[in-house]
């Protein structure tokens, strides 16, 4: 048995049943330094999967901020403390003035949560509207919020769930040009139904790269339209960037600023601390109002002065190494890459996504869009992994190569991913 095993069958009898981990053989990674992981062989992997460690796993300045105020002081939101003062100054200062007020937490489950409870009390209404297939937390509220994690049989009365807007995929393709109104008048049809089962609209959230679902691009006026319509039966908009925040599409620091939407509420997490958990919840002062009106906030750790200090450190990174810029630029590079791979290798159906965020959806048929079997989306996986390129699985069918890189990652990375596919690609 080798070492890699033992662990497994140690983990398997403590840990519950419900983890899981990536690859048939799964990986026993020990150290992470910028864009790279190693195994513990030694083994060298390009990590083109991870945007938690989204200014590179194990930043230097990330690290120091984190050891120095671990020496210092770790305590709780209850003392007057500068580091997560400051920390909502900078984070408010990069959204819409309306977005004023900011709550800690630890997770995106808990941002998203106290948003969702948030627009509830603010609008006195129970109704959330979702996309099918969507993931935003796995507290109770929120994962009855993720279409993705349930059978659709399940689903909770007010749960108003809309069709993806997905161009390739989905029921209104790429060339319609009627795609956007197409969409929406599906939107409304749903929002029908959510009030004729006697549920007024509370919120739409909203993850702007449909993460689950591929990653997406909506058609041009589609999302500004859906929230239109979403503010006209009184439902407020809350922007879950969890994975488009963050610089990661490539041109604004925020997913949503890539169509025209202005959120009630923006919800924060995974990059924020670059592998530290921190999350956030930045919402209009009156929304955020209606619930302190009838309960306190505390957060054991949300906001703790270690977290704030490490959530300031990654701002500091990514705007002294301008990594905004290098996502737009390596994205773009990236993007043409992957359309020059589907060229050569007719099972990429589609390259779908923007800055560093693309996912191929695979077809064992590109006439009929036959999605790739789980097994083979399984063995595709690992034969990347084998030539030393760790990617991630996604889509509504899994049939997504999803590819979503530290902040960090450089045109010589997108080179050895985009020929490490190739070879597997060959391979299968
Ligand atoms: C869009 C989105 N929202 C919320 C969450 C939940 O975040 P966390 O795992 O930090 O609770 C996730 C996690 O994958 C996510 O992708």
């Amino acid at each position: 048995m080798t070492g890699a095993d033992d662990l497994m069958c140690r983990r398997n009898a403590v840990l519950a049943p419900s983890y899981y981990h990536s690859f048939a053989a799964p990986l026993h990674i020990v150290r992470g330094a910028g864009v790279w992981m190693w195994d513990a062989s030694g083994k060298r992997y390009l990590d083109c999967y991870n945007n938690v460690p989204s200014v590179g796993h194990c930043h230097p300045r990330v690290t120091a901020a984190l050891t120095a105020q671990a020496e210092t002081l770790n305590t709780h939101t209850r003392y007057l403390h500068d580091g997560i003062v400051t920390l909502a100054e900078r984070m408010l200062a990069k959204l819409p003035t309306a977005v004023d007020t900011a709550a800690f937490t630890c997770t995106g489950s808990e941002a998203n949560d106290l948003a969702l409870q948030m627009a509830r009390r603010f609008t006195g209404a129970e109704g959330v509207a979702v996309f099918d297939h969507a993931y935003h937390g796995n507290s109770a509220l929120t994962l009855a919020a993720s279409p993705s994690e349930y059978p659709a049989s399940e689903r909770p009365d007010w749960l108003c769930v809309l069709e993806p807007p997905n161009l390739f995929r989905g029921p209104y393709r790429a060339g319609d040009s009627k795609a956007a109104e197409k969409y929406l008048a599906q939107a409304v049809q749903a929002l029908d139904a959510l009030e004729s089962r006697g549920h007024r609209l509370a919120c739409l959230l909203l993850d702007a790269s449909w993460d689950a679902n591929g990653p997406l691009i909506a058609p041009p006026g589609y999302v500004s339209a859906l929230c239109d319509e979403m503010r006209r039966r009184g439902g407020l908009i809350i922007c879950d960037e969890v994975q488009a925040g963050y610089c990661r599409l490539g041109a604004h620091w925020w997913g949503f600023q890539d169509y025209t939407v202005t959120p009630d509420i923006v919800t924060c997490g995974k990059p924020m601390g670059a592998g530290h958990p921190v999350a956030a919840t930045f919402a209009r002062r009156d929304v955020a109002q209606a619930l302190a009106d009838t309960s306190v906030y505390f957060n054991t750790f949300g906001g703790n002065p270690v977290s704030a200090a490490v959530a300031n450190a990654v701002i500091d990174v990514i705007e002294d190494e301008g990594l905004l810029g290098n996502a737009g630029r390596v994205g773009a590079y990236f993007r043409t890459a992957l359309a020059a791979l589907q060229e050569r290798h007719p099972m990429i159906g589609a390259v779908q996504g923007a800055g560093l965020f693309y996912g191929l959806d695979m077809v064992s048929d590109r006439k009929t869009r036959a999605p790739f079997s789980r097994d083979d989306m399984a063995r595709l996986g690992s034969m990347i992994a084998e030539e030393g390129v760790l990617t991630g699985i996604s889509g509504a069918m899994g049939q997504t190569l999803k590819l979503r890189p530290p902040l960090v990652f450089g045109q010589e990375h997108v080179d050895i991913t985009v020929a490490a596919i190739d070879r597997a690609l060959t391979r299968l």
